[in-house]
């Protein structure tokens, strides 16, 4: 069974649509790690509940050591697939040529459309009618890399920041556990930077 490690340094609610997957039987996986860089994230109440291992990885000092730390952690917990639901923090090169896995992310924007922090906003600023989410593979670019599921959802007349990321939000928990499946059943090949999405197995 694909055994996951999830980093995120906050609310957690992407991580919990993998919990609630996981209990509910729809997604074929263990959270075998939890790590977060911010000792208050409620993600790691969230996986000790669930009963998964809950870390945290303090970023003091340098960048190197840090993603050595994660890197020695995610590898004695024995991951497949490392998720960034939410982290809020770059990973560079150094950490994933070291893993041995890899990695997604979730992103509340239709990439390459904003990337970075706040991209409902920029959304809302650039005047958009459709915004969305994205689950892709992390590279070393900021939100750069091969994408594997997007979702739109509208965006509306007098819509806040609030207002357009929970209508995202709402979209993320279903798009996360869909392409970790997709990725736990053999279905994802990637091709240069484009990945294909296999068929069933019969
Ligand atoms: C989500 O909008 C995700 O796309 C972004 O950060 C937010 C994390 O929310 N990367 P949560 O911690 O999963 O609730």
């Amino acid at each position: 069974m694909l055994r996951l490690g999830v980093l995120a340094s906050g609310r957690g609610s992407n991580l919990q649509a993998l919990i609630d997957a996981i209990e509910a039987g729809s997604l074929a996986a263990r959270l075998s790690i939890v790590i977060s860089d911010n000792p208050h994230a409620q993600a790691l109440e969230r996986a000790r509940r669930h009963g998964a291992q809950a870390v945290v990885i303090a970023l003091e000092g340098e960048r190197a050591a840090f993603e050595d730390r994660l890197v020695a952690a995610l590898f004695a917990a024995g991951v497949d697939l490392v998720v960034l639901a939410g982290f809020m923090r770059l990973l560079g090169k150094r950490f994933l040529s070291r893993l041995p896995c890899p990695v997604m992310n979730i992103h509340p924007s239709l990439l390459p459309a904003f990337r970075g922090l706040r991209a409902q906003q920029q959304a809302l600023d650039y005047g958009v009618k459709v915004a969305g989410c994205t689950v892709h593979f992390v590279d070393e670019g900021m939100d750069t890399g091969p994408i594997i599921l997007q979702k739109a959802v509208p965006v509306k007349e007098n819509d806040t920041e609030a207002d357009l990321a929970a209508r995202i939000l709402a979209e993320e928990h279903q798009l996360l556990p869909a392409a970790v499946r997709l990725f736990a059943e053999g279905r994802l090949r990637l091709e240069g930077r484009k990945v294909r999405i296999l068929p069933e197995k019969q």
